[in-house]
């Protein structure tokens, strides 16, 4: 099934496949944070963050959101369209956490108004610096209706996937994703998992999230399992 490695990231792998335009996308057991300087491998994350992913994908192509998921080929391993990437991420956020309380000074926890999305450059190197629809077009990232299109998209998601998890007792707080064009169009690819977003369970706060593993709050799989389970996700 699996030809050659196309390309390997911190936690995920792509490999070619006998159909063009098709690849075999595999979950890795590696975790790592702070633009890859904390790493560990941790047993079992690489099928959880796949089943997952494979759950809202297929969520999202029920409320008509176009992803480069086509099916689970097994515990760890999901085919997809082959997409040209962007080099830009999108973060969504409803509740204040993380990075913009850093930048901006405010307290974690608070509850925007609306749902915030940013742009950041996806540069390890650079530690993914934040940027604007303006450094998309000069540097040729994406246009400025990619970024439109982005935006819209990623709203969407929001909502789909704040429902979903409202409706099992967690927040929504942020999350991040990644598009790439499939022919001329946008289309959400990468991995929606706890490694991208931030998950505070309703009642108590606790972070079910990769904020466990940034700031050692315990163990990455049992939360990452909680948060399976609650969505009725079979493991
Ligand atoms: P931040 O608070 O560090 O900007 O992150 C916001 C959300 O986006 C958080 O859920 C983590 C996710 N994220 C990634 O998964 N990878 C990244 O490279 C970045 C910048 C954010
Ligand atoms: N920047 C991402 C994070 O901290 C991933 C990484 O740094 O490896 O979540």
């Amino acid at each position: 099934m699996k030809k050659n490695l196309m390309y390997e990231g911190k936690g995920k792998a792509l490999y070619s496949t006998d159909n063009a335009g098709e690849l075999i996308q595999v979950f890795k057991d590696d975790a790592t944070a702070f633009d890859g300087k904390k790493h560990d491998v941790i047993a079992g994350k690489g099928q959880l963050n796949c089943a997952i992913s494979t759950f809202f994908f297929e969520k999202l192509h029920a409320a008509n959101i176009q992803t480069h998921f086509i099916k689970r080929e097994s515990q760890t391993e999901m085919r997809i369209h082959q997409l040209t990437m962007m080099p830009v991420e999108v973060v969504i956020r409803n509740i204040a956490a993380g990075s913009i309380c850093r930048r901006l000074g405010l307290e974690e926890g608070k509850i925007l108004d609306r749902p915030l999305a940013e742009l950041f450059y996806k540069d390890d190197a650079l530690g993914d610096p934040m940027i604007n629809t303006e450094h998309c077009e000069l540097f040729g990232w994406a246009t400025a209706d990619d970024v439109r299109l982005m935006r819209t998209i990623a709203m969407e998601v929001n909502r789909v996937m704040s429902q979903l998890l409202e409706d099992v007792g967690i927040h929504l707080v942020d999350f991040k994703l990644e598009f790439g064009k499939l022919n001329d169009a946008i289309v959400l690819g990468d991995e929606i998992s706890p490694d991208g977003c931030r998950l505070w369970d309703v009642e108590t706060g606790k972070k079910l999230d990769k904020d466990v593993f940034r700031r050692d709050l315990g163990g990455l799989s049992e939360v990452y399992h909680e948060v399976a389970t609650r969505l009725g996700i079979p493991i």
